[in-house]
């Protein structure tokens, strides 16, 4: 007989992302799970919660058995986005995790030229003056909050740039994108809260038709809608509807990931003095701070999704076709098969095995923006105001998706 477990056979799964101090450290209960039920179903969440390396790194790589398209969920008529948040119809069916493997090569080999580390860095001076920018007004008030002061408005203000954004628009973009990441689990969104996401949600799309539309009518030399819309232009190439999606992938997938990012990094700097000031000596190791903060503190709550594309035997248990995974990609990287002392924080370690940007055919596609935006802010922070000071520890908002950091308050000091 065989030894998989079904979903009703598997212990009951302790993973509870509402309980007490699971945004401040989700880290022990990590590890629990990781010992006790690696691969466990849980119901509230309706998917199996995969925690160990070496298994979400197998279903990454395994694009013919687990699938990204939320249309292969099981429950997606009842409770997926296209049932609850039918406004992002026309968005979901061209998307990045919808296409088949083919058009997915397609799409990515056509975009992927702007996305390179050599494509980004003509990005650098742009970026600078919109983090200076910034700082010069943070400076001022001497007291700021670093989310909402400077990491909200660095992604949006960097892609808003990127895509040409109409001033004055983006802060409808920022509700579309954080409309868009709470949609990628509806069923968690409060339903009181599901009415104003999905008005911002058409609200973003109309806004984005709006954008695809003026720079058709006006080009723009190397820019990067203007590339894209060329292409949609060639036909067989890109598609009107692959346009549009993509568009609000970047805009989706570069936004709240970069500002937890920058939120999230500063915050481990500023509660580790002896890292502050490691850095202040060793600018450099800022790069390898921005990765090992992804790995220790990841700002995830849940994995990334995946759905069985058939009855599958994995990591011990029996998974249908059409239930879904979540692959903890946070627990991953807090295992020791695959990162030694995992729960030390240690700026000069190898990251090469991080999974914090994905594995396999839908690794990010904007790493290198990330990377550079992280390290321009990061940088440039500490250049400034080295002797900055934490007023209080970070505090965490509710959010079905995220450990969303709301504040993080810092007494700047200005070098005199
Ligand atoms: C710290 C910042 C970021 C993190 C941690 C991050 C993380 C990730 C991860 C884990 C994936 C894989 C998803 C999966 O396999 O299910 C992904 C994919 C993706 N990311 Fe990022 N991302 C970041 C920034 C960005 C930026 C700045 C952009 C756009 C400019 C972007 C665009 C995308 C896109 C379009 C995909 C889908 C790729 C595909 O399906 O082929 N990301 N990202």
């Amino acid at each position: 007989m065989s030894q998989e477990q079904t979903k009703s056979e598997t212990k009951s799964c302790p993973f509870n992302p509402n309980a007490p101090g699971f945004d401040v450290n989700p880290y022990p209960m990590f590890k629990d799970l990781r010992t006790q039920a690696p691969i466990s179903y849980w119901d509230q969440g309706h998917g199996w919660i995969v925690t160990r390396y070496e298994d979400v790194i197998a279903a990454l790589r395994d694009n013919k058995r687990f699938s990204t398209n939320p249309a292969d969920w099981e429950l997606a008529s009842t409770l997926g986005t296209a049932a609850l948040i039918p406004e992002r119809d026309e968005l979901n069916k061209s998307n990045l995790f919808a296409l088949s493997d083919a058009d997915h090569a397609r799409v990515r080999r056509l975009v992927s030229p702007a996305f390179t580390p050599r494509a980004v860095e003509w990005l650098r001076p742009e970026i600078q003056a919109i983090v200076d920018e910034l700082l010069d007004a943070a400076e001022a008030k001497g007291t700021v909050n670093l989310v909402s002061d400077i990491a909200d408005p660095i992604p949006a203000r960097v892609m808003s740039s990127l895509l040409k954004i109409p001033k004055g628009r983006e802060v409808l973009f920022q509700r579309f994108t954080e409309a868009s990441i709470k949609s990628i689990l509806p069923s968690l969104i409060p339903p009181e809260e599901l009415v104003a996401v999905r008005k911002d949600i058409r609200e973003g799309i109309a806004l984005l038709r709006e954008t695809i539309e003026e720079r058709r009518r006006n080009p723009v030399e190397n820019d990067i809608l203007t590339t894209l819309i060329q292409t949609e232009e060639q036909g067989d190439k890109l598609s009107t509807s692959e346009l549009l999606s993509l568009v609000a992938s970047l805009i989706v997938g570069g936004f709240e990931t970069t500002v937890h990012l920058i939120g999230f990094t500063l915050s481990n700097i500023l509660r580790r003095p002896e890292l502050f000031a490691q850095l202040k000596a060793e600018p450099e190791l800022v790069k390898n701070t921005l990765e090992e903060v992804l790995r220790f503190d990841n700002f995830g709550k849940l994995g990334l999704t995946r759905y069985a594309r058939e009855d599958v035997e994995f990591g011990g248990v029996k998974i249908k076709k059409g239930q879904r995974l979540f692959l903890m990609i946070n627990s991953a990287m807090h295992d020791e098969a695959a990162f030694p002392n995992p729960e030390t924080f240690d700026v000069r370690r190898s990251t090469t095995a991080t999974v914090a940007f994905g594995n396999g055919m839908h690794f990010c596609l904007g790493v290198h923006l990330a990377r550079l935006e992280g390290r321009i802010a990061v940088d440039t922070l500490l250049k400034r105001f080295p002797d900055m000071k934490l007023v209080k520890p970070p505090t965490f908002g509710p959010h079905p998706v995220l450990r969303k950091m709301e504040t993080l308050e810092v007494q700047l000091i200005a070098r005199s």
